[in-house]
């Protein structure tokens, strides 16, 4: 990656936090969907965040991205407050969030999908980029063929997005993700409606990107969150319950009563 002046130092990083929230909150109205929540994502890890329907993990989510602002607390990404900060800021700083709706376009193949989001990213966010590519159209393409390749979808690169099985089109949402270069990547619920076998490879795809991008998952397949997690956040109406290793997780007897249901697990 290459680095800028208008990103934030990563010498400021404190401790390799990359993300930190200080008694973060976001009502709706009445409704407290974010209730305080102070939080440490560790730079390098699989995060998952779960609890149940209402929990206030999207909500979250979108506090990280900025399409909610705070009503009060802080977000603070390596080190830099980002509350109030636009969406396409906070995605130039480098916290992309990897959507399950079809972000891509049907008619294009899966290369000129993936080469329009670097393109995106070289264009809109970096203008010093932009002059420096301008005439060389190789290097997009390159990069592109690099994230697919990641993504397991270099054999599919000329296929049209139209033509991609479900697993495949969510795999290629992923490296659209991928193309905007992200230090933090959020993914909501990326295993939902997917066959064993697609979930199986997501999973191992998953484990892969954490390689090079901290990640921040919403899951509910507890099998895959207790597997793949370094440490786990349990919501339950707005608050942080719990925080912790899967091993401490599932000792935790709050956990167990809110959300676990009590019962062993095996
Ligand atoms: N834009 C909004 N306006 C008003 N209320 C909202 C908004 N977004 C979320 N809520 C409410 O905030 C609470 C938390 O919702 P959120 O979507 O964050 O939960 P969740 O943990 O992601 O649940 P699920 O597991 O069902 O996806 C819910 O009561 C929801 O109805
Ligand atoms: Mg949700």
């Amino acid at each position: 990656m290459t680095t800028t002046t208008t990103e934030p130092n990563p010498t400021e990083f404190e401790g390799g936090i990359v993300l930190e929230t200080n008694g973060l909150t976001k009502k709706f109205g009445a409704l407290t969907a974010v209730d305080d929540v102070s939080l440490e994502i560790e730079s390098g890890t699989i995060n998952s965040i779960i609890g149940p329907n209402g929990a206030g993990k999207t909500t979250l989510f979108n506090l990280f991205t900025g399409k909610h602002e705070p009503t009060s607390g802080s977000i603070k990404f390596r080190g830099v407050d980002i509350g109030g900060r636009k969406p396409h800021e906070i995605v130039a700083d480098g916290i992309v969030r990897s959507y399950q709706i079809t972000n891509f376009f049907s008619e294009l193949t899966t290369l000129e999908n993936v080469r329009l989001a670097t393109q995106a990213r070289q264009t809109g966010f970096r203008p010093t980029d932009f002059v420096r590519h301008h005439g060389s159209v190789q290097e997009p393409i390159d990069e592109a063929r690099r994230v697919l390749e990641r993504v397991h979808l270099g054999d599919v690169a000329q296929r049209r997005a139209a033509n991609l099985s479900y697993g495949q089109r969510r795999h290629l949402e992923i490296a659209i993700s991928l193309a905007a270069d992200p230090d933090l990547l959020l993914m909501d619920e990326p295993t939902a409606g997917m066959s064993p076998e697609e979930t199986r490879e997501t999973v191992e795809l998953i484990t892969e990107i954490a390689e090079d991008v901290t990640l921040v998952l919403i899951e509910h397949d507890m099998e895959i969150v207790m597997d793949i997690s370094d440490r786990i956040a349990v919501m339950n109406m707005g608050s942080l319950l719990a925080r912790g290793t899967p091993e401490e997780i599932q000792q935790d007897d709050r956990v167990q009563e809110a959300y676990l249901g009590g019962g062993d697990r095996d």
